[in-house]
């Protein structure tokens, strides 16, 4: 979970004094300033700021229909395709997955797949240029602080883009790393002889729930961890895990889970096969690497 307190100090411009010989006047702190880390397989290819990608990538304005806020909203961006091969080379066509790690823990893994057949892009400022937050109805109406980069979808006119909901939608972005899935996350994947049912939960799982939760020490860091040492199916009820992943404020007041989205079509039949993989996990625990836990 992220600390509301390091979240305001984000918005704040620190200024600190440096007082040498002589005293230099006040340097400003601010999100141009933030070193984005690019990453091929946990080695770092490179460290860039805001103000280093403007030379290198040429901005757009896009209008997106902003899933976080259920409302059109433009933004200034940077084509996400031309990003990657400036930072990367042409070498992250041939990738598996990419992983987008957020400030506030945030985790989410995405197949390149999806950035060949869609078009996505970094936002780092509102058009207006106004504060760069938004009001996140998803997450109990939280101001939260959307850079330095906002990964977003020229999703207007997909279908498939609005029915994936917000999940591939990671703000606060810090690092973006090449990997694939399996040596990445390891302790994520069913037990070999899951069942067609399970393996689908855990797709499902992948898609809407590990860039939050993390299941034996690997996912995001942004919720509980769901099954390591005990599972949530061993303390929670069957009919509130159901309840948890579909309506969680109906389990508690002020919740900060969005619940699984409206759009997603057989919702009941996904949740099912969620909790399907949540109990093979159950029998799956595989200890924590110290290293996955970021
Ligand atoms: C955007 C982040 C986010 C996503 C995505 C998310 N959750 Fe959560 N979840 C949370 C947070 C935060 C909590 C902690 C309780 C709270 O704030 O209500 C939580 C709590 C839970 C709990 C209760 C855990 C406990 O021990 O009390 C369960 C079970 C759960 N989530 C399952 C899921 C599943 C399954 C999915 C995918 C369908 C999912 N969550 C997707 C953020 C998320």
């Amino acid at each position: 979970m992220s600390n509301p307190i390091s979240r305001n100090f984000q918005n704040i411009f620190l200024t600190v004094v440096i007082c040498g010989n002589v005293c230099l006047p006040a340097l400003a702190f601010s999100q141009n300033n933030i070193g984005i880390e690019f990453k091929d397989k946990d080695q770092n290819v490179k460290v860039l700021t805001l103000s280093d990608i403007t030379t290198e990538v040429t901005a757009v304005s896009l209008k997106t229909f902003e899933i976080h806020e259920k409302k059109d909203q433009i933004y200034k961006a940077y084509p996400a395709r031309a990003l990657f091969d400036k930072t990367f080379g042409k070498g992250w066509l041939k990738a598996e997955e990419i992983v987008f790690i957020s400030m506030d823990g945030y985790q989410a893994s995405i197949p390149v797949t999806k950035f060949l057949s869609h078009d996505a892009y970094f936002a780092f400022a509102h058009h207006d240029n106004s504060p760069f937050t938004m009001t996140n109805i998803l997450q109990n109406n939280e101001v939260v602080q959307l850079g330095p980069l906002y990964l977003i979808w020229d999703n207007m006119k997909s279908k498939v883009l609005l029915e994936d909901g917000a999940s591939d939608m990671p703000y606060q972005v810090k690092s973006i790393e090449l990997t694939t899935f399996a040596t990445r996350f390891p302790n994520l994947s069913p037990p070999a002889k899951a069942s067609a049912e399970v393996r689908r939960g855990f797709l499902h799982f992948r898609k809407y729930c590990m860039a939050c939760h993390m299941i034996n020490g690997e996912g995001g860091g942004k919720a509980p961890e769901l099954n390591y040492p005990t599972s949530v199916v061993e303390y929670i009820k069957p009919e509130y895990l159901t309840r948890w992943i579909e309506n969680p404020s109906s389990i508690r007041h002020n919740s900060l889970m969005p619940g699984l989205a409206q759009e997603i079509l057989n919702r009941a039949k996904v949740t099912k096969e969620i909790i399907a993989y949540l109990k093979a996990m159950s029998t799956t625990k595989r200890s924590p690497q110290k290293q996955d836990i970021r």
